[in-house]
């Protein structure tokens, strides 16, 4: 085992683990967005509401990141290619985003369909008794929501969407392969300059375990504490 290059590499993997958490974070942040939108479709009492965030976040889970990520990325920079007729189509959908932002909307499509189902499941969890107390109490259905459910699901919601960043930091690696300079596609970078297929790769191991590692403990000390105050 040689590391030596990481002597003049070292810089590489510092940029690299930078992008890494810059574009899971945004990716997170849209995510949420979707996520928290697309949920409250779900729990709609319409159903064509209901059928579109369940179509939304089906098709999205169904089909891999790979292939969301090539959509994304060859459908957007050729659009303007593809719609010659529809100039502007191109010059607002399509030319002007970079490599970068293709990943960030990838990601943070994907990650819509999984946070939506945090948001549900966090406020479907709640125990029904409650908004049952709240209800025989006399609140209205939106007070009880806000004051009774809406608490108790952020329990829930909280350490599982900090989850879902830990899963994005990784899965952020795939984006690597439309060449955005995150921390694997640095990684790629030094085995090719260094002619070392291997060692690269185990600090670039080793670099995503140290992001990710930390943040799971401080979220399951996070849920430890919220859970704390609780009768059983
Ligand atoms: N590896 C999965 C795939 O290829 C993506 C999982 C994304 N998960 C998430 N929680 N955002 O489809």
């Amino acid at each position: 085992m040689n590391f030596t290059f990481l002597g003049k590499y070292w810089q590489f993997y510092i940029v690299g683990a930078k992008n890494t958490i810059l574009l899971a974070a945004l990716a997170v942040i849209i995510g949420t967005a979707i996520g928290l939108f697309l949920s409250l479709l779900k729990l709609s009492s319409r159903k064509p509401l209901r059928f579109i965030a369940t179509a939304y976040i089906e098709f999205i889970r169904g089909t891999p990141l790979l292939v969301q990520l090539f959509i994304i990325y060859y459908g957007l920079q050729t659009i303007g290619i593809r719609f010659p007729d529809i100039p502007w189509i191109g010059i607002i959908l399509g030319i002007n985003f970079s490599d970068f932002m293709s990943g960030v909307i990838t990601l943070g499509l994907n990650s819509g369909a999984y946070v939506a189902e945090i948001f549900r499941a966090g406020i479907q969890a709640v125990d029904k008794g409650q908004m049952e107390a709240a209800r025989s109490l006399g609140m209205p259905h939106r007070m009880a929501m806000r004051h009774i459910i809406i608490p108790q699901a952020i329990r829930n919601i909280l350490p599982a969407l900090g989850n879902e960043f830990v899963v994005v930091i990784k899965e952020s690696s795939i984006v690597s392969i439309i060449g955005i300079g995150e921390l694997m596609y640095k990684a790629d970078t030094i085995r090719g300059n260094t002619f070392q297929p291997f060692e690269p790769l185990l600090v670039a191991a080793l670099l995503y375990f140290l992001m990710t590692f930390p943040l799971s403990k401080l979220l399951a000390y996070i849920e430890r504490r919220m859970h704390s105050g609780e009768r059983s």
